[in-house]
């Protein structure tokens, strides 16, 4: 058996969460492997909409084992958060998640560093979440850091201390104002939490599961153009965003890789700072947002919003190593009467198709092939087959750019407005 891996192809919110849970009940297990609460994954079905910060999408399919894998940050205030809003719904997440020991902690004084990072930026900010995921991947990094199989040892407060200490010499640094106290007992109460939780190896999990003949589907967060390596650094996440971060992020080989699902919006966004050559600043870009509902899941910022980018998303797919594409939020583009789709870039009057290494400072300026819009509202449409033609056109021809077949398209955000080609 393989672990299949859904990666998002963008700058993030490309509708993971909608897919990893509509595409649960066909797996065994559901596994996150990367990043920490900078996500928000936003599942809807009956009638209800759920948002989930650090635990794996397939969490409300009671047969499926949920794993947070040791690539992941937990804050347990974040977690205690999450896991109540759960139970409140009666969902029994005790049966069906474990913690991987070597997932590294968020501290309270990591998301104060974090927000004094940025506070020191000025105008030059990454746009953070602020939830700490850089000074804890630093910490990580650095040797320094504190993972969730550290709750268990004798002297765990005493190293929480001397984490903790250190960083606050660090605020000093920074001469950034802080209140620690009441964020420190509620941290404390979470780590009381995940005590409660099954605790595992998720190297050693994923090597039994799969020798039992498990199907394993690995959840990805941020999106491509957000990795570390890879991502317009440094306006980027602080960690492997793409599928190889699945090896490092559960303790998988390479070769156990199977499918790799690539998720895109059918145009593009982007919250938080950084380059994007296909933005606009405009009535439409307006218009993609509003009906997009383009706010932040973690944050409520609104999300910056532009054309579909087949550049960055053939160097996505490279990167990524994608067989097949999902593309969400088609039903967004309905009512435009022409679609621009930018398959080049003119940097100076040279026309390239990769993504330059400063593409902070390249002037990137998009060359659009100009496609047909439709008007029909796609959102209550089941089969490929009932998409209108212009639609089925602008499909054919990102698959022709991209040479990956668009195998799920997304016409809204319940898990049923979903369909197979
Ligand atoms: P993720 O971080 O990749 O899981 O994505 P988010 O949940 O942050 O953002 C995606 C947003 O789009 C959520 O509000 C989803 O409910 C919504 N969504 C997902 N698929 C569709 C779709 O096909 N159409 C529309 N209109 N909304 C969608
Ligand atoms: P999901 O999993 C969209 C962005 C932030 C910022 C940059 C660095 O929901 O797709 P960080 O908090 O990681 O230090 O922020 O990355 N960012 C995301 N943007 N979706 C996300 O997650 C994101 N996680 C981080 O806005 O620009
Ligand atoms: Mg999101």
């Amino acid at each position: 058996m393989k672990v299949d891996v859904l990666i998002g192809l963008q700058w993030g919110d490309e509708g993971k969460g909608k897919i990893v849970d509509m595409l649960a009940p066909k797996y065994d297990v559901i596994a996150r492997f990367q990043g920490g609460p900078n996500a928000g994954h936003t599942l809807e079905f009956d009638g209800l909409k759920h948002v989930l910060h650090t635990i794996p999408s397939g969490i409300f399919h009671p047969q499926q084992m949920n794993i947070i894998g040791n690539g992941v940050v937990i804050d347990p205030i974040i977690f205690a958060k999450e896991i109540k809003a759960l139970l409140n719904l009666n969902v029994a997440v005790r049966n069906n998640l474990q913690i991987s020991r070597k997932a590294h902690l968020i501290l309270p004084t990591h998301r104060i560093l974090d927000a004094a990072s940025e506070a020191s930026k000025g105008s030059n900010k990454i746009g953070s979440t602020l939830k700490g995921i850089g000074p804890t991947y630093m910490d990580k990094t650095g040797r320094n850091g504190l993972r969730v199989g550290d709750i268990e040892a004798s002297d765990f407060k005493n190293r929480y201390k001397a984490l903790t200490d250190k960083h606050k010499q660090m605020l000093g640094f920074y001469n950034h104002a802080y209140d620690i106290e009441q964020l420190e007992a509620a941290w404390f109460e979470g780590v009381e939490l995940l005590k409660t939780f099954t605790l595992i190896d998720s190297e050693y999990s994923m090597d039994k599961y799969l020798n039992q003949g498990k199907k394993i589907l690995a959840e990805g967060a941020q999106g491509s153009l957000l990795d570390i390596d890879f991502g317009s650094y440094p306006f980027v996440t602080s960690s492997n965003t793409i599928t190889a971060g699945t090896c490092t992020g559960l303790g998988i080989a390479p070769s156990r890789i199977g499918e790799v699902f690539g998720i895109f919006k059918a145009y593009c966004t982007r919250v938080g700072s950084g380059p994007f050559p296909t933005e606009l600043n405009d009535e439409t870009g307006e218009n993609m947002r509003v009906k997009g509902n383009e706010f932040g899941s973690t944050t409520g910022r609104p999300r910056r919003t532009g054309w579909l980018d087949l550049p960055a998303l053939r160097y996505a797919i490279m990167l990524n190593g994608v067989t097949q594409l999902c593309m969400m939020k088609s039903d967004v583009l309905s009512g435009f009467d022409q679609l621009k789709v930018c398959t080049a870039y003119d940097v100076d009057g040279q026309i390239i198709k990769h993504i330059p290494f400063d593409v902070i400072h390249a002037n990137m300026q998009p060359v659009y092939e100009t496609l047909p819009g439709w008007q029909d509202d796609l959102t209550s449409i089941t089969q490929a087959g009932q998409l209108p033609q212009a639609l089925q056109h602008y499909i054919q021809f990102i698959e022709n750019e991209l040479k990956v077949p668009v195998k799920i398209v997304s016409v809204g955000p319940n898990r049923l407005q979903t369909m197979w080609r």
